[in-house]
């Protein structure tokens, strides 16, 4: 996989990550609670985002419900690297599989539920082969494991 670039001149700029949400994430707090969590989305965002502040980083969020809104979010190359949780794409989407190796950065995908212990078709994911780690089934707080884990990928470089 290539390396991001690096901007010339400047070792320190913040590592610019990307938080991606897929379908039915916006409605995170009333959706299915007893299995996702009260937290919204914006109150999960901004624990990130803290989270990615606190380490040096920088944190930009997109949450779509549809497929090619993600792709082509992903297609912009702002970022350094992502953390994504595709929703119900994970399971689906050659698509976004194949954004994320196209957009040549490190991507960590995350789970709030444990979706090898639920439906046989959500133990799937088709995008996980694109990514470096899968974090599942530890709530909001898999989103923070996601950030440090990549975090951790690039200080090793
Ligand atoms: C989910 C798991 C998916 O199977 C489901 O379709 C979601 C949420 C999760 O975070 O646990 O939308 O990605």
């Amino acid at each position: 996989m290539a390396e991001p670039m690096a901007p010339e001149g400047n070792v320190t700029a913040p590592l610019r990550i990307l938080l991606l949400n897929g379908p039915n994430l916006g409605t995170l707090g009333r959706r299915q609670p007893e299995i996702y969590g009260t937290d919204t989305l914006a109150t999960i965002v901004e624990r990130a985002r803290a989270h990615a502040e606190s380490r040096g980083a920088s944190l930009d969020h997109f949450q779509s419900n549809h497929e090619g809104a993600l792709i082509d979010r992903l297609e912009r190359l702002d970022y350094d690297a992502v953390v994504i949780n595709p929703g119900a794409l994970a399971h689906t989407s050659y698509a976004l599989h194949d954004a994320l190796v196209g957009c040549e950065r490190p991507a960590v995908e995350v789970h709030l539920s444990d979706i090898t212990a639920r439906e046989p078709w959500r133990g799937v994911s088709v995008i996980a082969p694109a990514t470096r780690h899968q974090v599942i089934g530890r709530g909001w707080r898999g989103y923070l494991e996601a950030i440090d884990l990549l975090l951790a990928e690039v200080s090793a470089r």
